[in-house]
């Protein structure tokens, strides 16, 4: 079932033309349905009912907290990599307890301030992160739970910026010294071994990566109950892929997933732990922009909206495909022209498309890019001091602004001329 589709030949957001929005907040816009929010998590979640487990929503890809309060009310947990993600974790009602702190660079104020909050585990990288996990919390008289995310060597994920399990890869415990690290772990006054991590990499859209994963770390586990580790969580980091339109073959299910996961891990005796991002937020939020000229080049057609590489960044970045449409829902007499679709930036590289066939329009239609709702607005920066764009999440035939666009001077008022200059 798909929240953004054609009722009466307009695009709407589950019960609200993405148009009214338009008049209403302005564009670009980012544009969020609880609908879908709701369908991913519980189809994620549901795939693990049966055994202990842990969905820990990866706060990263889209951290607004009405977007996390949707999800703490379903009972989802949150994978946070700062002291501002566990913030807004925190706020958006998501227990303390269903929290884990992801990242290979955790600064000791971060640290303090997820065991003051006390979260459920640190996912630790390293041994001088260790030490000073250690000496924090011992300063603080409590003790911090851990477990060592271990690089399985494991080649993964949609794109080389985003492959995260391969032994060049900066994430992770070498893995040759996983045992060492986890004696040295239970050396440590103030730090007790509860898991072990991992996460691969992101738009994963194979099962092989996953399982060669899981043999090889449950094959960890194993060996470090034997040295005397109470190993009790097993957290194997988020990546599933979704689709996006151009897929060369269709991400896995998350309930074939689920099965796999659960078949391989069921003889080990180990809660399981999912940080799921993209896989839950992608295909809950469009960005809706609005064509700004249609202009032709020397040999083709540019459409210049008013959404640029810094409200989404993934298709400068990574090449991201996303799929487009025109809110209006074309007529049958409709006729198909090939576009560059760019932003005003002032770079080549602020292109969202090339060659991209889509019914002819002109300066004010309105435009909408799919699949944005992850890694969209919160990769997103003020380059070219575009403000950051606003931010609506739908539910039913409501809708409600969930973060203000800043005005010009909002961004002003934080710079400083020094007084030498006055
Ligand atoms: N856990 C950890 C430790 C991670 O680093 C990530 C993503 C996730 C979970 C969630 O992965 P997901 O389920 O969303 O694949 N900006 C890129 C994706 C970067 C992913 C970074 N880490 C993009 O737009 O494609």
């Amino acid at each position: 079932m798909r929240h953004f589709d054609f009722n009466a030949g307009e695009m709407h957001a589950e019960g609200v033309p993405l148009r009214q929005i338009a008049e209403e907040v302005g564009t670009p816009v980012y544009v969020y349905s609880t609908a879908t929010l709701e369908r991913h998590y519980k189809v994620f979640a549901d795939s693990f009912k049966d055994v202990p487990a842990l969905v820990a929503y990866s706060v990263k890809a889209n951290s607004n907290i009405a977007v996390l309060a949707t999800l703490a009310k379903l009972g989802c947990g949150a994978d946070v990599v700062s002291g501002g993600e566990l913030s807004r974790a925190l706020m958006a009602g998501i227990p303390a307890d269903k929290i884990v702190f992801s990242g290979v660079g955790k600064t000791p104020d971060e640290m303090r301030l997820a065991l003051d909050a006390g979260i459920r585990v640190f996912n630790v990288e390293s041994r001088p992160e260790l030490e000073t996990l250690n000496q924090t919390a011992a300063d603080m008289g409590k003790i911090a739970n851990i477990a060592f995310r271990v690089n399985p060597n494991v080649t993964a994920g949609g794109h080389d910026k985003i492959s995260t399990g391969k032994a060049e890869n900066k994430f992770g415990v070498a893995w040759k010294d996983t045992e060492k690290a986890f004696a040295l772990a239970a050396s440590l006054p103030a730090i007790k071994v509860v898991g072990v991590d991992v996460h691969i990499g992101s738009q994963i859209d194979d099962l092989a990566p996953f399982k060669a994963t899981i043999q090889k770390v449950s094959g960890l586990v194993t060996r470090l109950r034997a040295s005397g580790h109470d190993i009790q969580s097993f957290d194997i980091g988020g990546g599933l892929g979704i689709p996006y339109g151009d897929n060369r073959k269709a991400p896995p299910l998350p309930s074939v997933y689920g099965a796999m996961v659960k078949d391989l891990t069921r003889d080990l005796g180990v809660e399981m732990i999912f940080e799921p991002g993209r896989m839950i937020a992608g295909n809950a939020g469009v960005l809706l922009s609005k064509v700004i000229y249609a202009k032709e080049g020397a040999d083709r057609n540019f459409l210049i909206i008013d959404a640029a590489m810094n409200d989404l960044l993934r298709p400068a970045l990574y090449d991201a495909y996303h799929d487009m449409e025109p809110v209006k829902a074309p007529g049958s007499d409709f006729e198909e022209t090939l576009y560059d679709v760019v932003g005003p930036i002032c770079e080549t590289g602020d292109t969202f498309t090339k060659n991209r066939s889509l019914p002819a329009m002109k300066a004010d239609d309105l435009l909408v890019i799919h699949s944005a709702g992850a890694y969209g607005a919160s990769q997103a920066s003020q380059y070219n001091t575009r403000p950051l764009i606003p931010e609506v999440l739908v539910n039913g035939d409501e809708y409600q602004i969930i973060r203000e666009r800043p005005t010009v001077e909002d961004i002003l008022k934080t710079e400083k001329i020094p007084h030498w200059l006055r």
